[in-house]
């Protein structure tokens, strides 16, 4: 059978999640909210961005789906996972994280409205994904919470990215494991069972989320450092050579290229096989998870 085209699919994808984040930002403005936070956060969030996790959570919510249309709940799902991101992207491109002056193919939010303002503005879309999430009566909203919350709070990124910036960390294979599942795996995975979830699939398909999300996670963060090392500025819309400059902790600082490539490809294997009972040979999940390394931003 022919490989999946994933460009198309990545495109009408990709669309979507920005006239649906466009929406919705339209709807973040009750009166009195202050012009100038609003123009942060919309800044960061309409800055464009690969939207890999709110894909991800369609795709999965597809997979299971009963009906052809798709629900709000997945939508609200699919959104609120990329504000989630995108304040943890704010916060860490920060002069106290990772003092980086370029995101997303433009100057970081604390270089246009400073420091105070990136800070709450990275506040405010964090807590507006919960109010997005629970903005309508469907009681599965509230599980959506909690698996977005377990994934983006203390024990999901933010344990994570203190692993990250830890001066007394274990320079080994396990640490390094650690901590990319958690900075950058628990958000993904969470995507993956969030579209199952806000779908109403059932525990065999949440399972098959669940180490797809990981493998993908894994694979994910282990792509972004190799990056890192080999692409540059332009194609990324971000500064490279930063991990190394800051002494960070990284795949191919502990593995080296080839080791690290070779790890990202078994996990793509492991995902793609996750994914085989949901939607056969070579669907779109299978070929996300391969473009989750092959990425070249
Ligand atoms: C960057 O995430 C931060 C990491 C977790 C590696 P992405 O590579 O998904 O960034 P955008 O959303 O496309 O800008
Ligand atoms: C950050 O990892 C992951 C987050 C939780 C934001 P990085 O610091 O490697 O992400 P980039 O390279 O700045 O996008
Ligand atoms: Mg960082
Ligand atoms: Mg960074
Ligand atoms: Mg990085």
């Amino acid at each position: 059978m022919a490989a999946f085209n994933l460009e198309p699919f990545m495109r009408s994808h990709q669309e979507r999640v920005e006239a649906l984040l466009r929406e919705r930002a339209d709807r973040l403005a009750p009166a009195g909210t202050p012009p100038a936070l609003l123009e942060s956060m919309r800044y960061s969030l309409l800055a464009g961005g690969k939207r890999l996790r709110p894909v991800l959570c369609l795709g999965f919510a597809d997979a299971v789906a009963k009906a052809s249309t798709v629900s709000a709940v997945v939508l609200d799902a699919a959104c609120s996972l990329e504000y989630v991101h995108t304040y943890s992207l704010v916060h860490d491109d920060l002069p106290c994280l990772d003092n980086d002056d370029l995101r997303r193919g433009q100057p970081t939010n604390h270089k246009v409205y400073g420091e105070p303002l990136a800070l709450l503005a990275g506040d405010g879309l964090l807590t507006e994904a919960f109010g997005l999430l629970a903005s309508g009566p469907e009681p599965v909203r509230g599980a959506l919470c909690g698996e977005l919350a377990r994934a983006a709070g203390a024990f999901g990124m933010v344990g994570g990215q203190v692993l990250d910036i830890a001066k007394d960390r274990a320079a080994t294979l396990d640490y390094l494991l650690r901590l990319h599942r958690l900075k950058t795996g628990a958000l993904i995975r969470a995507a993956c069972r969030m579209g199952v979830v806000a779908a109403g699939g059932d525990a065999a398909a949440l399972a098959s989320a669940e180490s797809y999300g990981d493998a993908v996670g894994l694979a994910f963060q282990i792509a972004d450092d190799v990056l890192d090392v080999t692409s540059s500025a332009e194609a990324m819309g971000k500064p490279v050579g930063a991990d190394a400059e800051a002494g960070r902790f990284t795949f191919p600082a502990v593995m080296g290229l080839e080791a690290s490539r070779r790890m990202a490809d078994e996990l793509v294997a492991r995902a793609q096989a996750a994914v085989l009972p949901l939607e056969g040979a070579d669907g779109p999940l299978a070929a996300l998870a391969r473009y989750s390394v092959e990425r070249k931003s």
